[in-house]
């Protein structure tokens, strides 16, 4: 988890006064988690954050399942997935299941007309291919390619780009996303045997405190529906917060790898954990140093999890066939390895290049029919000799 942070103005004690230079109180919010149980923070706004003026016509962004159960080996042509201006408009939603959403968007502008809040999810954004800024409430994040940005449920937001080529993985999870309880020392620090640590994790910079009036829409998102709420004042009005909930960023850069003289299994490339999935970075590194050692993968049977590849960069030596932006989707029930050859092809290889986001879903994921669209045929055979 992150740890706590303080930043901009808070007073000495928390819920007591705090007053402007004009005399008046700034009003406070408890932005807290899983209930008033978890992580939470405490944030210092010029105005009430509840002054709704107006609300518009919801929407339904729910997505659109087509397959609800399969038992078949999928790839997906990800960057076949069409860019759109907007930034709502361009995520497009592939697999699915009641923990977790996994999309990809091409959004070609920055958002600027409206803020966005996910109500039901915490956001993982997984920056494949362009670079811009992150602006939330509790200030700003730079980020390019290879960052994840971490945004806990909740969080009122805009993304702004550097240019109109962007690529991105979004998973949605419908519980808090953390470190894995396995790096995390009894009290919450990453341990030394952990891929990476806190100073790798960059936190909101340049709190900015925006006094405006006006119609500002936040479209929030609850139960896969949009409700565009309009509000009287800039949401982005705060002088201080403090606290453990707020957006990060990691880098998939500085994750280190973990290796060995045999094959290491997937959990050492384990980056986040959430309710009945994780996910992994797999990353460039030094094959095994056996000399006997078969740098590829074993076949194995994840007999408990759907496993979900998407590939980023390299070259991924156990597939044939692997472009930019793929996705493979190898479900519980049967056995997947590397393709025929490559499991020779890899001996005496001392190093990979790969880069890769890995998702592992405890339940099966449904595909949508926009998944169905960029779906490369013949997949489920391509291991037959
Ligand atoms: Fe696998």
């Amino acid at each position: 988890m992150p740890h706590y942070l303080s930043c901009g103005q808070v007073p000495h004690k928390r819920h007591t006064q705090f007053r402007k230079p004009d005399g008046g109180l700034y009003s406070e919010q408890l932005f807290s988690t899983e209930g008033f149980s978890n992580e939470y923070s405490l944030l210092y706004h010029l105005h009430p954050p509840t002054g709704i003026i107006k609300t518009g016509t919801p929407i339904d962004m729910q997505p659109q399942v087509a397959e609800e159960k399969m038992l078949r080996h999928r790839s997906f042509e990800g960057f076949k997935i069409a860019p759109a201006p907007d930034w709502l408009k361009s995520r497009v939603p592939l697999l699915v299941n009641g923990d977790v959403h996994l999309s990809l968007a091409a959004p070609q502008e920055s958002q600027k007309a409206y803020f966005y809040k996910n109500a039901d999810a915490d956001e993982l954004i997984f920056i494949h291919e362009g670079s811009g800024t992150l602006k939330t409430v509790y200030g700003a994040l730079a980020f390019g390619y290879g960052d994840y940005l971490c945004i806990p449920r909740g969080t009122i937001y805009q993304i702004h780009f550097e240019g109109q080529s962007n690529r991105l993985l979004i998973i949605e999870s419908f519980s808090p996303v953390r470190f894995p309880k396995k790096y995390l020392s009894k009290y919450g620090q990453l341990g030394e045997h952990a891929p990476f640590c806190e100073r790798d994790i960059r936190t909101p910079e340049a709190l900015q405190t925006i006094d405006e009036r006006g119609d500002f829409i936040i479209n929030a998102k609850k139960k896969g529906i949009l409700y565009p709420l309009h509000y009287a004042t800039h949401p982005f009005d705060v002088v201080g917060w403090d606290g453990c909930c707020y957006p990060y960023a990691f880098s998939i850069h500085d994750f280190e790898p973990i290796t060995g003289r045999v094959h290491q299994p997937p959990p050492v490339h384990q980056t986040f954990e959430a309710r009945n999935f994780v996910v992994c970075s797999f990353v460039p590194r030094l094959y095994d140093y056996h000399p006997q050692s078969i740098p590829a993968p074993y076949n194995h049977s994840n007999i408990d999890s759907d496993e979900v590849l998407y590939y980023v960069a390299g070259d991924f030596m156990s597939r044939r066939h692997v472009s930019r932006g793929m996705i493979t989707l190898h479900p519980a029930g049967i056995p997947h390895g590397p393709h025929p050859g490559a499991v020779e092809r890899s001996i005496g290889a001392k190093e990979t290049g790969e880069l890769a986001v890995m998702v592992d879903t405890f339940h099966p994921l449904m595909l949508t029919k926009a998944a169905l669209e960029i779906e490369n045929e013949g997949y489920t055979m391509s291991w037959a000799k």
